[in-house]
């Protein structure tokens, strides 16, 4: 083992993980949903668990105003340092219901947002502690849930071995458009745990191409 190995294997043997708490600066866990990784930085690792919607502890008591095709600033803390792809979706809160505790189950949310690695020796991601992740400039305005997600592929070559890190934004979304959504999923039922963008080596041999996990990504 060399030293860089050696510290590979230091940094993946560290328990305590991330979370995503903040968009747009709002304080922690109001404008996101709490999380139940909000203390432990735990991951969700089984894809069929009703906690791969939210992984939801707490309800919202705040929601962030943004402008159709402008960025919502996702922050991840400390840093989205494991190995893997972002991704982004929304679901849109219907007509009656509280953005606060509206449950998002059924096919409700389309993917905004699914990050592709740089290809070469290894896989380079963007693993960073803010995403900023524009919103379609041609949805209806209202009320939306932002899931965001980091799926950490380090150990994914054996099945349950990817870690997500997610939680759930409340934004407003203003001006816009009245573009359907397109290609609704569940959650759980958007993955299974043998997709090949869940289970997979990502270390030998150094994949040339990545099949992120979920739906089509909306376009306008
Ligand atoms: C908002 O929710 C967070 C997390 O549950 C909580 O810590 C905070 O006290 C709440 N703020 C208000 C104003 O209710």
């Amino acid at each position: 083992m060399n030293t860089f190995t050696l510290l590979l294997a230091a940094a993946s043997a560290v328990s305590a993980h991330y979370t995503l708490p903040i968009v747009n600066g709002a304080p922690a866990w109001t404008a996101v949903r709490q999380a139940k990784n909000w203390q432990n930085n735990g991951f969700v690792g089984d894809v069929t668990s009703s906690d791969i919607r939210c992984n939801q502890l707490n309800p919202g008591n705040e929601t962030v105003t943004v402008a159709a095709g402008s960025n919502v600033k996702v922050n991840v803390n400390p840093n989205a340092y494991h190995p893997g792809p972002f991704q982004s979706y929304l679901a849109k809160v219907p007509e009656g219901q509280d953005v606060n505790t509206w449950d998002p189950t059924g096919a409700v949310w389309f993917r905004i947002y699914a990050e592709q690695p740089k290809f070469g020796s290894s896989l380079t991601w963007l693993s960073a502690a803010n995403y900023d992740i524009k919103i379609p400039s041609c949805i209806a305005p209202g009320k939306y849930l932002m899931r965001n997600e980091q799926i950490a592929l380090h150990v994914a070559q054996s099945s349950g071995g990817a870690q997500f890190y997610l939680s759930c934004a409340q934004i407003e979304v203003t001006g816009g458009g009245s573009k359907a959504a397109t290609d609704l999923v569940a959650f759980p039922g958007a993955y299974k745990a043998s997709d090949p963008g869940i289970l997979i080596n990502i270390n030998y041999p150094v994949p040339t191409s990545y099949t992120n996990p979920g739906p089509a990504t909306f376009t306008c």
